[in-house]
């Protein structure tokens, strides 16, 4: 089957990057972009395509080039469903809130709407794509829906995890590792999976587009961001006992990265991940192995989480113990508040648990992110629900210039590794702080000799 139509139900930080791409590299296909959310689509079809609501390096570049030739932006979901012979599903799957599984499986009731759509507004046969990362076996529930509320056609359920990182997007999804295709072993599912490689064959090496089956597909995404998210983990268990020790965390990092069967990547300690996508993930590979009765399977992948949890309590516990165990009404200047740089996503952000512990402390955050808004900072604390909106904004204060954030702080903490903070003039910032002037890099991004010789207290994570 040649697929002309693409419809995709959620245009964020998945569905836009990946459809602008796909929009880009395959000119015959019209592909469009839909979402309950009227604002955000909106935003994508703002003139400017500098305002989309997702910053990631060179994708306005892509949307301007492709948006209103083959890529639209739309709140009619019936119609786009109708349109296309095959439709990604690519909606949020966060960590369920309530009832069975709270707080560990993912979940799937947004999902669930959308097949549900798609089951009444399908008149033709169609292939379902799942593009947002699911619980292994969430295809078959899938299927159930659309096969008995639909109206008699047929649907093809293929699994396509994406393996984008943000702030790569753009790069990962032009040059990706590899395309993981999981489809039904059968002639009708095979022919499915090739009509998805030959959308993906217009800009990606064949060679490099792996079918399999669709639970080995499901799974693989699930065991990716383990995989990753264990490396960090493990690299930040190293970071503790080095400070004990004299060991020096990033000389452990590049020696053991050379062994080839180990690698450089993913090794760099840090304050601790986060993105919305390593926690809740293993959190739900935990709850699926405990749904088998596989204990050891569980509480083997949990302990990346209850690590990464440590390595952030640790970072703000430090701030409070070096100032002399006090930072009531002390002005504490946070650099960052992304979960990485390059990106606008601030969601499971180390900066809001470490921000949220320091104001328990009756501290004062003033905060500079190149990216993030002051309305997000404040959502994001406020989810947390430690304690009323306005103390929450009493707190926090928030800047469009660094040099104004860090101005008679009595600390720095460095919370995302944007490039940016390696260039200021840190003896200009020195000059107007508190004495003693302490840095807490928690990126370990900057150059630590030169600030002590300007004056500052130093300290970074793992030496
Ligand atoms: P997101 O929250 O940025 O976007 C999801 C969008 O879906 C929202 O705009 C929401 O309004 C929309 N939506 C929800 N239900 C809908 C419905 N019934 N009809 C129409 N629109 C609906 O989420 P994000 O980050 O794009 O993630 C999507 C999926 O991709 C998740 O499963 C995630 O685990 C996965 N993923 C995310 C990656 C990332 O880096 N963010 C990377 C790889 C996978």
């Amino acid at each position: 089957m040649k697929i002309t139509k693409i419809c995709c139900i959620g245009a964020g930080y998945v569905g836009g990057p990946t459809m602008a791409v796909i929009a880009q590299k395959c000119p015959d296909i019209q592909v469009t972009v839909v979402d309950l959310n009227e604002q955000r689509i909106a935003d994508w079809n703002d003139p400017n395509p500098e305002n989309i609501p997702i910053y990631e390096p060179g994708l306005s570049q892509i949307v301007a080039e492709a948006r209103g030739r083959n890529l639209f932006f739309s709140t009619d979901v019936d119609k786009a469903i109708d349109e296309a012979q095959m439709i990604f599903i690519s909606v949020n799957t966060p960590t369920k809130t309530y009832g069975k599984g709270k707080g560990m499986a993912a979940d799937l009731k947004y999902i669930e709407l959308c097949a549900r759509q798609i089951a009444r507004v399908a008149k033709q046969n169609k292939i379902v794509v799942e593009k947002s990362t699911l619980p292994v076996r969430t295809a078959e529930a899938i299927k159930s829906i659309l096969d008995n509320t639909g109206n008699g056609v047929q649907f093809q359920i293929l699994s396509n995890p994406e393996f984008l990182a943000e702030g790569t997007a753009v790069t990962d999804l032009l040059n990706p590792d590899r395309i993981l295709i999981g489809g039904d072993t059968t002639p009708e599912g095979q022919e499915a999976i090739n009509a998805l490689v030959d959308v993906y064959s217009n800009w990606v090496d064949v060679e490099n587009i792996l079918t399999t089956n669709v639970w080995s597909s499901e799974l693989s995404k699930l065991t990716a961001n383990a995989f990753l998210a264990q490396r960090i983990s493990s690299i930040n268990a190293m970071s503790e006992l080095c400070e004990k020790t004299g060991a020096d965390v990033n000389e452990v990092a590049k020696a053991i990265g050379m062994d080839s069967r180990i690698g450089p990547k993913f090794l760099k300690a840090s304050v601790g991940f986060g993105g919305s996508c390593f926690q809740k993930d293993i959190l739900n590979l935990v709850y699926i192995a405990k749904s088998y009765g596989l204990n050891e399977v569980a509480d083997y992948w949990e302990q990346v989480i209850i690590m990464n949890d440590h390595q952030k309590r640790r970072f703000s516990n430090k701030i409070v113990q070096t100032l002399y165990n006090t930072v009531a009404d002390k002005k504490i200047a946070f650099l960052g508040w992304a979960f990485k740089k390059d990106t606008n996503d601030t969601r499971e952000s180390a900066a809001i648990y470490v921000a949220d512990d320091l104001i328990n402390e009756q501290a004062k955050i003033s905060v500079y992110d190149p990216k993030v808004s002051r309305n997000k900072m404040l959502a994001d604390l406020n989810y947390l629900e430690s304690r009323s909106e306005e103390e929450n904004g009493n707190a926090v204060n928030v800047f469009d210039n660094a040099y104004e954030a860090c101005e008679n702080s009595h600390a720095i903490a460095i919370l995302t590794e944007w490039d940016e903070f390696k260039t200021y003039d840190w003896k200009k910032v020195y000059e107007s702080m508190h004495k003693p002037a302490f840095i807490f890099d928690g990126r370990n991004i900057l150059n630590g000799k030169e600030l002590e010789s300007i004056g500052f207290v130093y300290s970074n994570i793992g030496s």
